[in-house]
């Protein structure tokens, strides 16, 4: 289970400043959940950093599609069906519990350090040589 605060490492860089900092901003959210759920936070501020993180993930992965499609990216397409895989798996989470239960906090985080990883270190990775390709960075 993942549910230990995660770290940012510089082999989860894909070289792009802005792509990483909005990489590291989701390990800090995440943290900060796990840091409410540890301190028996309200359910109101569960709720305020669980809105939170799901408008920035969608703030994120637009970021993201904005570039491929402006590089035209050979891999866009397998890429934003991860994406969407993911919103798919987070409403499936999202059916199983009341949303700002400790429950649900608890459970999401398990399965966002997991997939952020795994994201990550994957498929991120691949349109690193595609953007340095295009001079961002
Ligand atoms: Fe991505
Ligand atoms: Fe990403």
């Amino acid at each position: 289970m993942g549910t230990q605060k995660i770290v940012w490492d510089e082999k989860y860089s894909v070289g792009v400043e802005e792509i990483d900092n909005q990489h590291k901003r989701m390990f800090e959210v995440i943290n900060e959940l796990l840091e409410a759920i540890n301190t028996n936070t309200t359910e109101d501020h569960l709720g305020n950093i669980i809105d939170g993180l799901i408008k920035y993930k969608v703030f994120h992965f637009a970021t993201e599609e904005k570039y491929f499609k402006q590089f035209n990216y050979e891999g866009a397409e397998e890429h934003i069906l991860k994406h969407k895989e993911f919103n798919d798996n987070l409403m499936v989470l999202k059916d199983k519990y009341p949303i700002y239960s400790v429950e649900f906090a608890f459970e999401l985080v398990d399965f966002l350090e997991d997939w952020l990883i795994d994201h990550l270190m994957i498929v991120d990775q691949k349109y690193k040589k595609c953007f340095a390709e295009h001079g961002l960075k």
